[in-house]
């Protein structure tokens, strides 16, 4: 339910102007609903919207001259806190994908009824446009301090590097918990600071893998981002590695990570957004599914990892997942792919070899790291550590070619960094690097 006196305002843009005029009626009965235009084009929609800056745009999918979906992009980008709201009568996931991809926050399915759609116009406003008013605010407060101020205060605004680094991949046991706890250390080289999240909601076992426990999850962040401006609050809820890392978990039970994911999908991306600077490198664990969780963490990523295995079937699904990609403006250099569990030199026909999977997917591979004994792995879990710090030996395999990916990104990201930290403010970085809040992704189109 939205506040008392909180009024929302609206803009619809459908090409039917029966049905503008029958949501426009809906809409008309609450109160706190306020109609402020109606395009019949996906361009004049996106002209409108930049006019009106409305709080929510219910978006039509299929119209002549600029579909929904080229408009959401548009919207997006140009206005990160406005909620959009795309409504079809195809209600299949691909088509949801495409959508939430594109940067709309919910998916009706047409007919519109009444009380979806009063619903869903309240709880995107109270879940996404309220909270990103309220930070792109304080973004633009604290632009206006002087420079010299956080110079001083190095640090405690948090004026590090703040690369996004997302593990992920479509297949479910590919080896992401493994990949995402093994570059968090293998990142952590002296004087940087490195933030592993566990973002797979439902199912995250970082916790697992690294031996920790902690009372405050998540959800802690998630409920406080109001304040996570304060680093020494922040850390209050992150659990620390005996190796230093430290690692914000999973929430303590599947039920609430599931409701997270559907009712507020993009707060783990707002949580990380506002401590990103706090560290260098902020490495997510990702769950599998192509949703609205993932594609907000997608959205503010400095790299994604996406990894592959030496199967037809994977390689399959990696090649879709890179078409998504491109389809939506993603830059090659955004996307490291690598291959887990990769076997040197196949002896059957069934699995392919590395030259083959990279002429398939039409893109260099990052990175390989050998199928291994699944000894190595289940004692390094069993005693908590990382993968990559499982051994003395750092030049045994799989340790060698995890600490060859780490450093790859490292030199491939902090390079960028360096350079970046000399020209700008910390809070001028913010929005310059990704050409956005929000919705900067799309705008490598
Ligand atoms: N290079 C490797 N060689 C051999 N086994 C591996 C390798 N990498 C990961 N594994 C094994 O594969 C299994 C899955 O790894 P992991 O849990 O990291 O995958 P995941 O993608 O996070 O899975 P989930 O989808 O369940 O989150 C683990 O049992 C791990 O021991
Ligand atoms: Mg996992």
């Amino acid at each position: 339910m939205s506040n008392d006196k909180e009024i929302i305002t609206i803009l619809l843009v459908d090409d039917v102007a029966e049905v503008r005029e029958s949501i426009k009626k809906m809409l008309s009965f609450e109160p706190d609903f306020k109609y402020v235009g109606g395009a019949g084009t996906g361009r004049e929609g996106v002209q409108m919207a930049k006019e009106l800056k409305p709080d929510i745009v219910m978006m039509d999918i299929n119209m002549p001259d600029m579909d929904g979906l080229e408009a959401a992009k548009h919207i997006s980008k140009a206005l990160p806190a406005t909620g959009i709201i795309m409504m079809s009568v195809q209600n299949d996931q691909d088509y949801m994908n495409r959508a939430m991809l594109a940067g709309a926050r919910f998916f009706l399915a047409k007919p519109v009824d009444m009380d979806p759609l009063h619903n869903t116009v309240r709880s995107v406003f109270q879940t996404h446009v309220k909270p990103t008013k309220q930070m792109l605010e304080r973004i633009s407060a604290s632009a206006s301090t002087s420079v010299i101020e956080y110079s001083e205060d190095e640090g405690k605004l948090g004026n590090r590097a703040g690369h996004v680094i997302v593990v992920y991949s479509p297949q479910g046991g590919v080896g992401k918990t493994m990949l995402a706890t093994s570059l968090a250390s293998g990142l952590m080289k002296e004087g940087i600071k490195t933030l592993l999240v566990d973002s797979d909601l439902e199912f995250g076992d970082v916790g697992a893998f690294l031996d920790l426990r902690s009372q405050r999850t998540i959800v802690d962040a998630i409920e406080e981002v109001a304040s996570l401006d304060d680093p020494d609050y922040f850390d209050s809820m992150v659990a620390t590695h005996n190796s230093g890392i430290k690692v914000l978990l999973a929430p303590p039970r599947a039920s609430i990570g599931m409701d997270l994911r559907q009712n507020q999908p993009h707060m783990v991306a707002e949580v990380i957004k506002q401590v990103r600077y706090f560290y260098d490198f902020v490495v997510v664990d990702a769950s599998r599914q192509l949703d609205m969780l993932n594609s907000t963490l997608f959205e503010i990523s400095s790299k994604i990892v996406l990894i592959t295995q030496p199967s037809l079937t994977s390689v399959k699904n990696t090649r879709m997942v890179l078409a998504l990609f491109e389809e939506n403006g993603f830059t090659q250099e955004r996307i490291a792919v690598v291959v887990n569990k990769g076997i040197e030199k196949p002896t059957n026909k069934i699995v392919p070899p590395i030259e083959k999977i990279q002429a398939y997917l039409k893109r260099p591979i990052e990175g390989m790291i050998p199928l291994v004994d699944d000894v190595l792995i289940l004692s390094a879990i069993n005693r908590g550590v990382p993968l990559i710090a499982s051994d003395r030996d750092q030049n045994k395999t799989p340790l060698k070619q995890l600490h060859q990916l780490s450093d790859h990104l490292y030199a491939t990201l902090m390079g960028e960094a360096t350079e970046q930290k000399i020209k700008n403010t910390p809070q001028q970085q913010q929005p310059q690097k990704r050409g956005g809040v929000l919705g900067g992704l799309f705008g490598n189109r």
